[in-house]
């Protein structure tokens, strides 16, 4: 009887800035590592072409999406091109995934612009793996994303074995009711103490927090733990706050550092110990590599 064929390898695509992760993540499970051309014409639409050895095989785009509204076109067009070329199915690795906190019309007239992006996507992938999306009003990701399957990874045992390495006496502090989810995990997982403040947000960078009685902890090192930090004004309040009830200065801790603007800065200038951000998005601040995390949601992905 003859031998059953040898499926052929899946195939990372990067899209620009992520060539150095798809290849780690590649040699790491054994992938081949294409090579998609991706150009702007001279009026700004962007062309793109997939590497056609991807014929016959699943191909797993690479792509933070930070800075989203350039990266989508790009993106959709070069999971269309994978398809066109012989694909047999399309994957979208997105360490960071955007506009997950459009997740209602916050006023009339707005959209929840969560659902409009995850349609968009879901129309030319078939797969999606990320790292903790931001799930507040929405408590599944496949709500949002229909796809076939989704592997949300959780950065928290990263984080936890990196406040148990770094930092003596940890206090994990959430800046606001929607980290509690991570800073609970976080802290479970380290064995440290943790309060999650209150957080009013009047504008876009207008937030206002609330401490309750942080003073019984002024032994410990706080720690800020947050998904997201793009203005950082929910750190930079939580800094004051904290400095102001006598604690030491804290680490301030993020999954996804977005870090708009002069961002970084500022909460450097607020107070902060340390900044320290996972590597889903590439910036200074980078100390948590998510790789392993990474290679687990891929290895979990059914090609059948
Ligand atoms: C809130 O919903 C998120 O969990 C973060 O707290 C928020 O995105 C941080 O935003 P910023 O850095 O702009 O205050």
């Amino acid at each position: 009887m003859p031998a059953a064929p040898v499926p052929t390898p899946p195939m990372l695509l990067p899209l620009p800035g992520e060539e150095a992760r798809a290849a780690r993540l590649a040699s790491a499970l054994g992938w081949r590592l294409g090579q998609p051309e991706l150009r702007r014409f001279p009026d700004g639409e962007s062309a793109v072409r997939a590497d056609p050895a991807v014929a016959g095989a699943p191909a797993v785009l690479v792509a933070s999406l930070d800075r989203p509204d350039d990266k989508l076109v790009p993106l959709l067009l070069l999971a269309a091109a994978a398809r066109e070329a012989g694909a047999t199915q399309v994957v979208l690795l997105a360490p960071y995934l955007p506009y997950m906190r459009q997740d209602i019309a916050f006023r009339p007239g707005e959209t929840a612009s969560a659902f409009h992006v995850g349609t968009w996507g879901a129309r030319h992938f078939d797969a999606l793996v990320t790292v903790d999306p931001h799930l507040h009003r929405i408590h599944d990701l496949q709500q949002a994303w229909p796809v076939a399957q989704c592997r949300v990874l959780q950065a928290a045992p990263l984080l936890a074995a990196w406040i148990a390495r770094e930092l003596p006496r940890p206090l994990l502090v959430g800046p606001d009711e929607e980290s509690a989810q991570w800073v609970a995990d976080v802290a479970a997982r380290c064995g440290a103490p943790h309060v999650v403040l209150a957080k009013q947000r009047r504008g876009d960078r207008d937030v206002q927090v609330s401490v309750p009685d942080v003073e019984r902890w002024r032994d410990h090192q706080p720690v800020l733990v947050d998904d997201i930090c793009s203005t950082a004004r929910t750190m930079i309040e939580t800094v004051h706050h904290l400095l102001a009830a006598g604690l030491a200065p804290p680490v301030c801790l993020a999954v996804h550092g977005l870090f708009a603007g002069d961002a970084y800065a500022e909460l450097q200038a607020a107070g902060a110990a340390r900044i320290v951000s996972t590597d889903s998005v590439a910036h200074a601040s980078n100390g948590i590599g998510l790789d392993a995390v990474l290679l687990q949601g891929l290895s979990a992905l059914n090609f059948g």
